[in-house]
């Protein structure tokens, strides 16, 4: 591990988005770190309201910040409501990434994702492909809103000195997951298929198109640990992918999550259903030059993610909640 430049020991360390899948996976994280957690509920602050922030984080004072909230959705939710994903991600990110600054927090993380690049983008995508082309249509309110804040957190430390940086998670699992078919990824959909179709005893499971386009995936608790990582020992203007830096066809992990739970029957296609974007996969090449590398597979990391869902850990949200 390179030198520890900013240590959590002792900190106070406010972890913004504590319920959600990402910011659970980073507070489960910290426990080891020897710092002091702060949260506060969504009921108490809402961050659209600068006011609550502000008020919030000069009572609390906390030494540095995990940017873990976002209003997230899936292509649905984006389409049906631009206005809500590019003002409410917008406002969120300003409210606190200002009152970080006013509150004189020595080091903010900001999360975005992999939205943020071009659609054309050559892959495996690096991290300066960022503002190289046009943006997938479908999801641009919330990339726009993602790319402004991954530049205000650029700016602030341009024009204050603010060790403020950006990490861009890839596709993520495990934990805290939301397993609401209508709204699920592909991950947490197709455990759910391959279980209830056991349990029913049915025969086949059917998977969208052809199977052929190749995904990444990490583990969540992978994505907090480099988060943790990524705070600890890196300071740049530029943010940091954060993925596994492999990919894999939807059929074979389709074949991957069915081997795992356990159904025997068949994995069928349905070609009526589009295949999306052949290939969507981030360079890994930066944050393993920073010394970083995922410890959980695939297999492990499904198991795990299969054993949280029947243990009812995830995310008891519809479509209409992601309003
Ligand atoms: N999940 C993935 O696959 C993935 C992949 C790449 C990047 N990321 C990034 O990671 C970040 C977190 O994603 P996630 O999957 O953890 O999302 P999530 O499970 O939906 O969690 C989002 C969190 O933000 C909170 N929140 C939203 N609006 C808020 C507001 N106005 N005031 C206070 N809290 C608010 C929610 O609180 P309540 O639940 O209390 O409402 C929730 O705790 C996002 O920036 C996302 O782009 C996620």
């Amino acid at each position: 591990m390179p030198d520890v430049i900013y240590s959590l020991a002792g900190k106070r360390v406010y972890v913004a988005g504590h319920r959600g899948m990402v910011g659970s996976a980073i507070v489960r994280r910290l426990e080891s770190e020897g710092c002091e957690i702060l949260t506060v509920a969504h009921a108490e602050v809402d961050l659209r309201r600068q006011d609550q922030v502000e008020a919030w984080m000069a009572k609390n004072r906390p030494d540095a910040v995990f940017l873990a909230a976002a209003k997230v959705g899936g292509i649905l939710a984006n389409d049906t409501y631009p206005a809500d994903f590019l003002y409410d991600n917008l406002i969120l990110e300003a409210n606190v990434i200002h009152a970080a600054y006013e509150a004189r927090v020595e080091k903010l993380m900001f999360l975005g994702s992999s939205c943020i690049y071009p659609k054309l983008a050559d892959q495996p995508i690096v991290e300066d492909a960022l503002l190289t082309g046009s943006l997938e249509p479908t999801n641009e309110w919330y990339a726009i809103a993602k790319i402004a804040g991954l530049k205000l957190c650029a700016a602030y430390r341009k024009q204050h000195g603010k060790d403020f940086i950006s990490a861009m998670p890839t596709n993520l699992y495990g934990p805290g997951d939301n397993f609401d078919l209508a709204s699920s990824h592909v991950m947490p959909a197709l455990i759910r298929k391959a279980h209830e179709a056991k349990v029913n005893g049915d025969k086949e499971i059917r998977i969208w198109g052809t199977g052929t386009p190749k995904r990444e995936f990490l583990h969540v608790d992978d994505c907090a640990d480099a988060c943790v990582y990524l705070m600890k020992t890196y300071s740049a203007e530029s943010h940091v992918n954060v993925g596994s830096g492999k990919d894999i066809s939807i059929l074979e992990l389709a074949q991957l999550v069915a081997e795992v739970i356990g159904f025997e029957g068949d994995i069928t296609r349905d070609l009526t259903k589009p295949d999306g974007t052949p290939r969507k996969l981030m360079s890994a090449d930066k944050l393993r030059r920073l010394g970083w590398s995922p410890k959980i597979g695939l297999k492990e990391g499904i198991a795990d993610a299969y054993h949280s869902f029947l243990n009812g850990h995830y995310l008891k949200r519809h479509i209409e909640a992601a309003e």
